[in-house]
C-alpha cells in the first residue's frame, strides 16, 4: 500500500519508517529542506534508538523515500498522514497553523480521492476545521475524507511502541476511510494488535485525555513527595506500595523534577484551553500544571539553599534532553534550571550523551563534556536531571574525588540516600528522607 506522511520529525519519521518496515511503500514529506537533504544523504536529523538501521534497511529495499515537495506527496498516495508539529500557541492553545497549511496544500494539489489522517496531536474538533479547509481549497469534484489516528509512541522506545502498540485508535466517519485505515494497520492487527474504531471527536479526545492523565499521575506523586518530605516518609516506598495495586499500576509514579518534553506540557495546556473554550473549567488539570511548576521551583530552592551564593560556583548538570534515549530538549527541565543558574552567574559544566548539539542551538556557548566524571571535576554541586545508565552506574568514588564539594541534587531519585551518605556525599533528592 502507498502511504504519504507529511512532517518528518520524531513522529513522522518513526511512523513512516515503521510503515515501510511493515511492507508499505512510504513517502515522507517535510518542508524543512535541510532535514530532507540530511535524510537523503543517509543520516538522521534526530536520535532514536534503532531508527538508523531501520531507515537504512527500508531505503535500500526501495520502500522509504523522502521529499520536500507536498505536491509529490499528494500525488504519491491516497492515504496521507499529517504528522507536523502542533506547538503551544500564545495562550496555551495548540498552534494548528502547520496542520492547516498541509490541509490547504493537499487540497490545492489533489486530483483524486484522498484520505487525510491527523496523526499530530490536535484538540477535539480539529477534523471539522480540516474538512472545511480542504473543501474550501480543493476542486469541487474531488472526494476526500478526514480521519484521526493519534500517535502514542514515546521517544526513546518509539520503534517498539509503533511496532507493538498497546492499541491503535482510529476516528473515522466513512466506510471508505475505515477500510483504508484497516489496510494500513493490517500487518499489525494480523499479529494481534487491537484497532479501536470510534468517531473522530472521540479519537482526538483520547489522545489529550491520555497524556493529561499521565501528567496527572506524575504531578500526583510529586505532590505526595512533598508531604513525604514534611512527614519523614519515603516516596519511593510509598509509590512502590501504591503501584502494586493493579488498579493503580507502578508506572508514572516516579517523583522528581516534574514532567517535561515535547508532549505533556503542551498537551495539558491545550486540553485545559480547549475545555475552557467548550465551557468546562478543568481545575484538576490546572492544579496538575501548578504542581509541576512548583516541583521545579522546589528543587531550585534546594540548590539555592546548598550553595547559598550561586555566583561563581561551579555547577555540573547531567541531562539536557527531557529524558534518556532522546536528543529532544523541548520543555526539558534543563531549560528551566540552566537559564536560572546562568542568571545567578554560576559557572556551568554540562553533560548529555546525545543532546548537546540540540541544546547548543537553544543556548549557545556552553561548556560540554563527553564524560560525566570530567564534567563533575571541581564542581561545587552536581545537579542530576537524567536517568541515563552512564549516570546510574557511575563510579561514585571517582565522582566524589573529582568534585570540589561532594554535593548532589538528584532531581531523578536515581541513587539511594543511605548509600550516598555512606560514600560521603551531601545528597538531596525528592521526597525521601
Ligand atoms: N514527539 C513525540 O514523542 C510525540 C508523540 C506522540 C504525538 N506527538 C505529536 O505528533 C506531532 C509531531 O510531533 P514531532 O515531535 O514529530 O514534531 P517535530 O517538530 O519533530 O516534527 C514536525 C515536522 O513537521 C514539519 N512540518 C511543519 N510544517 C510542515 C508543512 N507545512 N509541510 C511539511 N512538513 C512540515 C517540520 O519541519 C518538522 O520536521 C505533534 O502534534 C506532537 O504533539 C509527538
Amino acid at each position: 500500500m502507498k502511504i504519504t506522511i507529511v512532517g518528518t520529525g520524531y513522529v513522522g519519521l518513526v511512523s513512516g519508517t515503521c510503515f515501510a518496515e511493515l511492507g508499505h511503500n512510504v513517502l515522507c514529506v517535510d518542508n524543512d529542506e535541510r532535514k530532507i537533504k540530511t535524510l537523503k544523504s543517509g543520516k538522521l536529523p534526530i536520535y532514536e534508538p534503532g531508527l538508523q538501521e531501520m531507515v537504512d534497511r527500508n531505503v535500500a529495499a526501495g520502500r522509504l523515500h523522502f521529499t520536500p515537495s507536498i505536491e509529490e506527496g499528494t500525488d504519491f498516495a491516497e492515504v496521507i498522514f499529517i504528522a507536523v508539529g502542533t506547538p503551544p500557541g500564545y495562550r496555551g492553545q495548540a498552534n494548528l497553523s502547520y496542520v492547516e497549511q498541509v490541509g490547504r496544500k493537499v487540497a490545492e494539489h489533489m486530483t483524486g480521492y484522498r484520505l487525510l489522517i491527523e496523526k499530530s496531536t490536535v484538540p477535539v474538533n480539529t477534523a471539522e476545521q480540516l474538512k472545511r479547509t480542504v473543501a474550501k481549497y480543493s476542486r469541487q469534484d474531488v472526494a476526500f475524507d478526514v480521519a484521526s489516528n493519534p500517535e502514542f509512541l514515546r521517544e526513546g522506545s518509539a520503534i517498539e511502541d509503533a511496532m507493538k502498540p498497546d492499541r491503535i485508535v482510529v476516528g473515522i466517519e466513512s466506510e471508505r476511510a475505515a477500510k483504508l485505515l484497516r489496510e494500513v494497520y493490517e500487518p499489525l492487527t494480523k499479529k494481534g494488535a487491537e484497532l479501536l474504531e470510534m468517531n473522530i471527536a472521540s479519537a482526538e479526545l483520547t489522545k489529550h485525555a491520555s497524556n493529561s492523565f499521565l501528567a496527572m499521575k506524575i504531578s500526583y506523586i510529586n505532590a505526595v513527595s512533598r508531604v513525604c518530605e514534611l512527614a519523614g516518609a519515603d516516596v519511593e516506598q510509598v509509590a512502590h506500595g501504591m503501584g502494586l495495586d493493579s488498579r493503580i499500576g507502578p508506572r508514572f509514579l516516579n517523583a522528581g523534577v516534574g514532567y517535561g518534553g515535547s508532549c505533556f506540557p503542551k498537551d495539558v495546556d491545550a486540553f485545559v484551553h480547549l475545555s475552557d473554550q467548550l465551557g468546562y473549567d478543568f481545575q484538576l488539570l490546572k492544579e496538575v500544571q501548578r504542581v509541576n511548576q512548583s516541583q521545579r521551583e522546589h528543587v531550585m530552592q534546594k540548590i539555592q539553599h546548598e550553595l547559598w551564593v550561586i555566583q561563581d560556583k561551579t555547577v555540573a548538570v547531567f541531562g539536557l534532553a527531557f529524558k534518556p534515549g532522546t536528543d529532544d530538549i523541548r520543555e526539558a527541565p534543563s531549560l528551566y534550571f540552566i537559564p536560572q543558574l546562568l542568571e545567578a552567574k554560576a559557572r556551568l559544566k554540562l553533560w548529555d550523551p546525545i543532546a548537546q548539539e540540540k541544546f547548543s542551538e537553544q543556548i549557545p556557548n556552553m561548556d560540554y563534556y563527553q564524560d560525566p566524571i570530567a564534567c563533575a571535576k571541581d564542581a561545587d554541586l552536581l545537579l542530576i536531571l537524567t536517568e541515563w545508565p552512564e549516570v546510574k552506574n557511575m563510579d561514585l568514588a571517582a565522582l566524589k574525588k573529582a568534585m570540589r564539594c561532594p554535593v548532589i541534587i538528584d532531581g531523578r531519585n536515581i541513587f539511594t540516600p543511605g548509600e550516598m551518605r555512606k560514600q560521603g556525599f551531601t545528597y538531596h533528592c525528592v521526597g525521601r528522607p
